[in-house]
């Protein structure tokens, strides 16, 4: 791994995940919104940044030249399909041969074995209609997505994220491949590790095809 784009580097996930692969030597460039350029203002000397929404496909085909990784955080904002015409257009564009990572929440499901909660089945329940409602959010858009990238014969891994926290890194999340494994049943990992599970799964051959539900290293104590 040489060449790593980040899409969406300027949000928190993202800019984690840049720490991580400067940390481990990558050429990092990245695709964000122009009007947050500047939350990347200490970075600008070390990366290359394409800024343009992450599902403009002319900045998506630019950013993912020359690049044979590619971490992307997935958002359903707005009800314009946000997402998923990210997802198509990292599918689409990035190099052959390239290793893709998407990330997104516990509740993508990629085979339906998944095993959910009632709090989260009532949270999703509820924040669902309402983010939809008031055009902020489509969470169907994020779960259209997945189903595009578990579709796709890229090399592809899927992480999902438990309820995420700050603080310090606890090291690398344990993972499942269902939601409902009681090794899950933590349901917290810090962000600065959702990012090094994103960045590790880069080089991690085991982990192509498969979508880890990711949870704290502490959880094997609790558990
Ligand atoms: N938050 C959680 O508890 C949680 C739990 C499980 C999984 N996840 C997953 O973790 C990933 C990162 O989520 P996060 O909550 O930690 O957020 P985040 O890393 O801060 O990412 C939010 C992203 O959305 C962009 N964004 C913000 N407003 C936007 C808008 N109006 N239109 C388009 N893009 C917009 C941000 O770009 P700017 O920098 O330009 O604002 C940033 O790239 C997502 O894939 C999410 O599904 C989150």
């Amino acid at each position: 791994m040489q060449r790593v784009c980040i899409v969406g580097i300027s949000g928190k996930l993202g800019r984690y995940m840049l720490r991580h692969a400067l940390d481990r030597g990558y050429r990092v460039q990245g695709v964000c919104r122009p009007e947050s350029v500047g939350k990347l203002a200490e970075y600008a000397d070390r990366i290359m940044l394409f800024p343009g929404r992450t599902d403009d496909r002319a900045v998506i085909a630019k950013a993912l030249a020359g690049c044979d990784g590619v971490l992307t955080v997935l958002v359903p904002f707005g009800v314009g399909g946000y997402a998923t015409h990210t997802a198509e257009a990292v599918l689409d564009l990035a190099d052959p041969g390239a290793r893709l990572v998407f990330s997104c929440g516990w509740h993508i499901s990629m085979d339906g074995k998944d095993s959910y909660s009632r709090s989260l089945r009532l949270q999703l329940a509820l924040f669902g209609p309402i983010a939809r409602f008031f055009r902020f959010a489509d969470i169907d858009d994020q779960v259209r997505a997945c189903s595009r990238v578990f579709a796709s014969d890229r090399d592809w891994t899927v992480v999902r994220g438990s309820d995420l926290e700050e603080g310090e890194s606890e090291g690398l999340p344990l993972w499942s491949e269902h939601v409902g494994d009681p090794i899950l049943a933590l349901n917290r990992t810090r962000r600065i590790d959702f990012a090094l599970f994103m960045v590790a799964a880069l080089t991690d051959p085991t982990l192509i095809h498969r979508a880890p539900a990711i949870v704290s290293r502490r959880a094997a104590a609790s558990s």
